[in-house]
């Protein structure tokens, strides 16, 4: 997710570009940059610079922009290149002529960009954005509408544009498909945005630009048209909400905006990631002779993370009977662990810069494992140090507590049993091929879920009250169970244990009581039986039971206080839709309690120190 502003109109357009990016920052903030087409000089000026808006106007304070009216700038979240000054956008077509800004990912910018190598062009950056700035270049011959028009229709993927061009000063052009980008309607001048807080100090008269739309703005006119050039009358609204409740999406918080997101999130990794019911994982980093020769797979990560990569380690055994080892990485990086030169390191970590972790790639390295990371952000610490980098793309993750890159960490490590599979094949290949299939329905899934929302905050708001909750599972929900807990405690703030279903009557059974709440994690599965009798064994002992279980169970009314269902899938998968009721769990709870949600006391988005 990235941060798009442009303008075009009588004012100087660099304020403008600068407050209306500061608004969007919460969109990217690993890079950010401006152009502007220079009065004077008519040429198109641009300041870039890695690092955050702060970064950028001090810049700017050093080496001051020229006046001009019309203009483009960009914050940034990397999805392709490193995040520096030269994959910073806005970026230039090789002739200097034209200027873009995007969000979004191209899928076939690669073989874009060798076609346009071969017609001469050079490129400076690593990005697929730079791929699009080329390509319009390459069809520019003085219209700038028909340059960018058959420009897109090459393009494969999610993009909103902004596109300015040093020959025609006082037009802007945009385009968007799969990635959002609206247009407002000001006096004697005219914006892009990513979204409205950029522009809600400007303006509340917006065009919301549909998929596979196009605009052309002035200083006094806009017009848009679909990408084959037909003009559309396109409805100005008027924005009604505050700016901070836009920037959350309408939501109260970001944390329950990030749940929201999560069908998407997984849509967007299918679509990239899974070709039929080909897994491609292109940039893993090892050869398939290297992925076909792993006999013990070691999964190191911290929290969250951790969880996720325990899902993994049930996943990836069932799939392909390869050892899978995890340790929270601060046990890993001192406990002089076994590794071998075929041993593969999956580090994963939504941050990429969690101290524990890059120590334990650092440790697996030394003793000569291969490491490969699951990691959010591009260009972190953690993917420059890894054999491999196989990025989830769920875009920035604001929550302190971790949700949607949770589920995306389980989906991409999932996806890379279903890879490994094709060198190890542990199930029969139809039970593989039915888990592909319930793989692709899980967004849908979601949806179901999340549409279901306001009954699980009555359930949650019913239980707040409690003093302590245990969570339990079995299999590969006992991940899930130790993630309902920690994401429990860690915005509420109430003590909570998550634990293995089976180990119940080894000790935390001397919990149980009135006084306590027990989710129990219990999708139907070869092991349900096992749940009903743990559910039977608290009864007895008066615990209040929160389960979550498959739509259709009505057995399971008969153990539990309160039912949360979840659609059906493969119980491989299970773990990606009982996370959803988790989270929201744990969140209607702490807002119940009145907590900060999104920035819990005592806790760091990301823990760069040991
Ligand atoms: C997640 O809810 C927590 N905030 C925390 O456990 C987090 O998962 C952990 O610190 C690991 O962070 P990372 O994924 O960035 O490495």
């Amino acid at each position: 997710m990235c941060g798009i502003i442009g303008y075009v109109g009588k004012r100087s357009a660099t304020p403008i570009l600068i407050d209306g990016l500061r608004k969007l920052e919460y969109r990217g903030y690993d890079s950010s940059g401006i152009g502007v087409i220079a009065n004077t000089s008519g040429n198109i000026v641009v300041r870039k610079t890695k690092g955050k808006i702060k970064d950028l106007v001090n810049l700017i304070d050093k080496q001051k922009l020229p006046q001009g009216q019309t203009g483009l700038s960009h914050t940034r979240w990397a999805t392709h290149g490193a995040p520096n000054r030269a994959n910073a956008h806005p970026h230039f077509d090789d002739s200097k002529k034209i200027l873009i800004a995007h969000n979004g990912i191209i899928e076939n910018y690669e073989s874009l960009k060798e076609n346009l190598k071969r017609q001469g062009h050079k490129f400076v950056s690593d990005t697929d954005t730079e791929v699009i700035a080329q390509l319009i270049g390459h069809f520019y011959k003085g219209d700038l509408f028909d340059a960018v028009k058959r420009a897109i229709r090459q393009l494969r993927g999610a993009f909103a544009l902004g596109v300015i061009c040093k020959d025609h000063p006082g037009t802007l052009i945009a385009a968007r498909i799969g990635s959002p980008l609206i247009i407002g309607i000001g006096k004697d001048e005219n914006y892009i945005a990513s979204d409205v807080p950029a522009i809600l100090n400007l303006t509340r008269k917006v065009i919301y630009l549909k998929d596979g739309e196009m605009a052309v703005l002035k200083d006094d006119k806009v017009d848009v048209f679909t990408f084959l050039g037909k003009k559309v009358a396109a409805k100005v609204r008027t924005v009604t909400f505050n700016v901070d409740a836009v920037k959350k999406g309408g939501f109260p918080h970001f944390m329950i905006k990030e749940i929201h997101e999560q069908p998407d999130v997984i849509e967007g990794m299918l679509k990239l990631r899974l070709k039929g019911s080909k897994v491609v994982l292109k940039e893993i980093g090892l050869k398939a002779s290297e992925l076909k020769g792993i006999n013990h797979i070691f999964v190191v990560a911290c929290g969250t993370a951790y969880h996720a990569g325990l899902a993994g380690k049930y996943f990836i055994e069932k799939l392909t009977r390869i050892p899978v080892s995890i340790d929270a990485a601060s046990e890993f990086r001192y406990r002089d662990p076994v590794v071998g030169k075929k041993t593969l390191i999956i580090a994963v970590s939504q941050s990429g810069e969690t101290a524990d972790t890059l120590a334990a790639i650092r440790e697996a390295k030394r003793k000569g494992a291969k490491v490969v990371s699951i990691c959010n952000a591009v260009g972190s610490s953690l993917t420059r140090e890894s054999d491999g980098v196989l990025y989830t793309h769920a875009g920035p993750e604001i929550g302190v507590a971790s949700t949607k890159a949770y589920i995306a960490q389980i989906a991409m490590l999932f996806l890379l049993g279903l890879r490994l599979y094709d060198f190890k094949k542990a199930l029969p290949k139809k039970e593989v091929s039915r888990i592909i299939r319930e793989f692709k329905k899980i967004p849908g899934r979601h949806k179901e879920i999340l549409a279901g929302k306001d009954k699980i905050a009555k359930v949650a708001k019913k239980n707040s009250h409690f003093g302590c909750f245990l969570f339990l599972g079995r299999n590969i929900n006992y991940p899930s169970a130790m993630e309902g807990a920690l994401k429990l405690k860690e915005i509420s703030y109430i003590p909570a244990e998550g634990y293995p279903a089976g180990e119940m009557k080894h000790g935390p059974i001397a919990l149980i009581d009135e006084y306590r709440a027990v989710v129990c994690v219990s999708p139907q599965s070869d092991i349900y039986e096992k749940m009903i009798s743990n559910m039977q064994e608290i009864r007895a002992r008066k615990g209040k039971i929160i389960a979550i279980a498959t739509q259709g169970d009505a057995v399971i009314k008969k153990h539990a206080n309160h039912v949360i269902y979840v659609p059906p899938t493969h119980n491989l998968l299970t773990p990606l839709l009982v996370a959803l009721p988790l989270q929201l769990i744990a969140y209607y709870i702490a807002v119940q309690l009145g907590c900060d949600v999104d920035q819990p006391r005592n806790l760091a988005k990301s823990v760069t120190v040991e």
